[in-house]
């Protein structure tokens, strides 16, 4: 993260506090959330992105502290669960500045979510599309909508295939026709606003190409609903998934560059169908607080084993893992590390930081070169882990999930505490069950 630096000691420090410090008050393992930089990143996207609306995706990380610094950045928030909705109302956020997604939100979820008043309401199925006419017909009020559609582009890490991809659970088809049908539903109903047509094509994309292919299938929609059925949607929403660098070699572009380019795409797109231009939106979860995380550790033992041909690594297992970053596990992310208690001049050795887990796919830094003096007790912290690493934590092994550590300008506070024993306990109904 950007205030992220290191002493002549060797001593890491983020938001101005020196990380064995932060460690001596709140122990290992721990989040750290710069929230200096949390808030830089949120603006850029708001600048950058000026005359859009910035949907800040909660699922990459939300508490009721981070839901609040969104909202006071300008930011609008994308929700996609009734928990998320939750932690949103909590912090106070606008109902109306809230999108709410997912391919099957229960009819209790899109209740709540219309009676909180959210401004939009992500469709993604025909049955979702009638539960939410029902509930406005009964309650009598009118509901903000956007239809989720598959673009026909799904894009993941690094590249995206232009074709096909229409084999997965969410959206409606454009190409099959069943995205324009929603649009006629959701026109037909009285109590359902059609705000726009929402498309997300993946995550963790670097090239801009996945975005402008898709906003060309989709203004294409978009104009069709317009001739068709008479109805100009005033919005339109690009979704997320922008790029961050995990390792050296990720080198994800810059907010301003990024909305310049899809802009000018959407524009000459708009012009040539003879559309009004949409308003535009877009939800970037892991670009604004990926980088603003890194999460620390304590070494607990290290042993080296040899490898075939003469060569060894070096097994260095910490307080953690799969548990609170199950993404090496899951996707094969790759992740780096630091050592951030101490300066070494040992030779540097291939190291394998792993968590303490019974399995070993528990990984939390595949390949890295650390002091080879590092040993029980050292402190290591990996950068970037802020986007679906809290999010997508677990109790395995009843594991206490670990604390959200807010660091800024020389002070610390707690904005997730870590779990107890008694939270572990509080769900087990115990012996008399
Ligand atoms: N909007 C929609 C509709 C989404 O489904 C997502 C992410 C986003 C926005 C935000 O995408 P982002 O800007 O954060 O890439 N657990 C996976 C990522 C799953 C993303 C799911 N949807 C991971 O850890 O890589």
């Amino acid at each position: 993260s950007q205030t992220a630096r290191k002493d002549e000691s060797g001593v890491l420090h983020v938001g101005g506090i020196a990380i064995p410090d932060l460690v001596a008050d709140v122990n290992t393992p721990a989040y750290v959330l710069d929230e200096a930089d949390f808030r830089a990143r949120a603006a850029a996207f708001r600048d950058g992105f000026a005359g859009y609306d910035v949907y800040y995706a909660g699922k990459a990380f939300l508490s009721v502290a981070v839901a609040k610094w969104v909202a006071e950045e300008g930011l609008c928030l994308d929700v996609c669960s009734n928990g998320e909705l939750t932690v949103a109302l909590r912090a106070g956020v606008d109902p109306a500045r809230i999108g709410y997604h997912g391919n099957n939100k229960t009819p209790m979820e899109l209740r709540r979510a219309v009676v909180a008043g959210v401004g939009r309401i992500v469709v993604d199925s025909f049955h979702e599309i009638e539960r939410v006419a029902a509930i406005t017909a009964e309650l009598g009020v009118t509901q903000g909508v956007m239809i989720r559609v598959t673009a026909g582009v799904e894009a993941h890490t690094h590249e995206f295939i232009a074709t096909a991809h229409e084999d997965q659970k969410f959206g409606f088809s454009i190409s099959a026709g069943s995205a324009f049908e929603a649009a006629k539903a959701v026109v037909a109903a009285p109590g359902l606003d059609l705000r726009g047509l929402h498309s997300h094509i993946g995550s963790q994309i670097f090239d801009t190409s996945g975005w402008e292919v898709a906003a060309r299938r989709v203004l294409a929609l978009h104009a069709r609903v317009a001739e068709e059925l008479g109805h100009v949607m005033p919005e339109l929403d690009l979704g997320g998934g922008f790029g961050i660098a995990y390792t050296t070699q990720d080198d994800p572009a810059d907010p301003a560059d990024l909305a310049e380019r899809i802009t000018k795409i959407v524009a000459g797109e708009c012009a040539a169908l003879q559309i009004a231009q949409p308003h535009l939106s877009i939800e970037p979860g892991r670009a604004i607080v990926g980088p603003a995380m890194c999460t620390v550790y304590t070494v607990g033992t290290v042993k080296t084993v040899a490898l075939d041909g003469g060569a060894s690594r070096t097994y260095v297992s910490v307080d953690g893992g799969m548990s609170d970053n199950i993404r090496p596990a899951l996707y094969d992310a790759d992740y780096s590390c630091t050592l951030a208690s101490r300066s070494s001049t040992a030779a540097p050795v291939l190291a394998r930081v792993v968590g303490k887990h019974c399995e070993s796919g528990d990984i939390v830094v595949k390949d890295e070169f650390l002091p080879g003096d590092i040993a029980p007790g050292d402190l290591i912290a990996v950068p970037g882990t802020g986007a679906y690493g809290r999010s997508m934590a677990s109790n395995y092994n009843h594991a206490l999930r670990p604390p959200v550590v807010a660091v800024r300008d020389g002070a610390a506070r707690v904005v997730v505490r870590r779990e107890t024993e008694d939270d572990l306990l509080a769900t087990d109904m115990g012996a008399d069950a």
